[in-house]
């Protein structure tokens, strides 16, 4: 993510990031106890607002938090952080948090204000000559826990992950567990073989991605055969094609796996196809309001 726009949201308050301040007993500070959500927005526009607010009220659900917002109010908030950050292509960042207890407890105390942040940022997606070359990966063990479905804050393993890519000097680290593909450790990975896009089903050792529902969509749309189901590691090596997606990257083609070609080491025909789609997809949108 690009360097931060001048205001954030703060519990109520649009301010100057620099003059936000949170509690030092905030649980997400002090236990990562939180959900958040990343979101493109292109020209002022959210993209699948109400998708990413369905999966942060799905994630306060699981860790036992109400959505403090509704979907309304989060519009709201989306519509004047953007605004006052000068509308364009932004990343907002938002989450929400247990809340600032007096002390560190690990059980929750039962009413605690909820503390929500927002920031938004110019939208840095990779550029044309990185989407034309394709990106390097390497591949990890995955040593997450158990419920990747949840978007928590609490990222350490991921933060880990990533590092090893960027030893590497590769774009991401791609996810293994127990010999098939999970996702990256912060995308969703696809793989295309002989002409149909596979994506590993929805589980708990995975998030909901939203770019993955877009893609699956415009899959269908666009007469590509779209499977989900496991990827064994020996498929996702075999694979014609790998992709990443994510609302940060869109769709990425994965042209080096491990220092290994992937496919014939060219972004493919299908990524060109749904890429284009995907383009084609967002100037429809920004005909009609959100
Ligand atoms: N990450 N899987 C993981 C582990 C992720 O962190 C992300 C996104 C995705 C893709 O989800 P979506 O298409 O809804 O962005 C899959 C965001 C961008 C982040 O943490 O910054």
């Amino acid at each position: 993510m690009a360097e931060p726009l001048p205001t954030c949201y703060l519990n109520g308050e649009y301010l100057p990031f620099e003059n936000a301040r949170i509690s030092p007993f905030d649980r997400g500070f002090l236990f990562g106890d939180g959900a958040y959500e990343v979101m493109p927005v292109y020209n002022g526009r959210p993209f699948r607002a109400a998708a990413h607010c369905a999966r942060l009220t799905r994630s306060l659900a699981a860790i036992r938090m109400e959505d403090p917002h509704s979907l309304a109010e989060w519009r709201a908030l989306f519509a004047a952080l953007i605004e006052k950050n000068g509308g364009g292509d932004q990343s907002v960042y938002w989450q929400v948090t247990r809340g600032a207890e007096r002390g560190r407890n690990h059980a929750p105390l039962p009413v605690v204000a909820r503390t929500v942040f927002a920031f938004s940022a110019p939208l840095a997606l990779p550029s044309p000559a990185v989407r034309e070359r394709g990106v390097a990966c390497i591949s990890a063990a995955d040593t997450r826990w158990a419920r990747c479905d949840i978007k928590s804050t609490a990222l350490l393993a991921n933060v880990l992950l990533r590092e090893l890519s960027v030893e590497a000097h590769a774009a991401e680290t791609i996810l293994l567990r127990d010999g098939h593909l999970t996702e990256g450790s912060s995308s969703a990975v696809h793989i295309v073989k002989d002409g149909q896009l596979r994506t590993p089903e929805q589980s708990q050792e995975i998030l909901p991605g939203t770019t993955r529902s877009v893609v699956e969509e415009l899959a269908a749309r666009a007469g590509v055969v779209h499977r989900a189901g496991s990827v064994a590691e020996n498929e996702l090596r075999g694979a014609d094609e790998i992709w990443l997606s994510s609302a940060a990257r869109e769709i990425l083609p994965v042209t080096t796996l491990d220092g290994a070609p992937v496919g014939s080491g060219q972004p493919g025909p299908v990524f060109r196809r749904l890429y284009a789609e995907l383009q084609q997809y967002k100037l429809e949108l920004a005909q009609v309001p959100w």
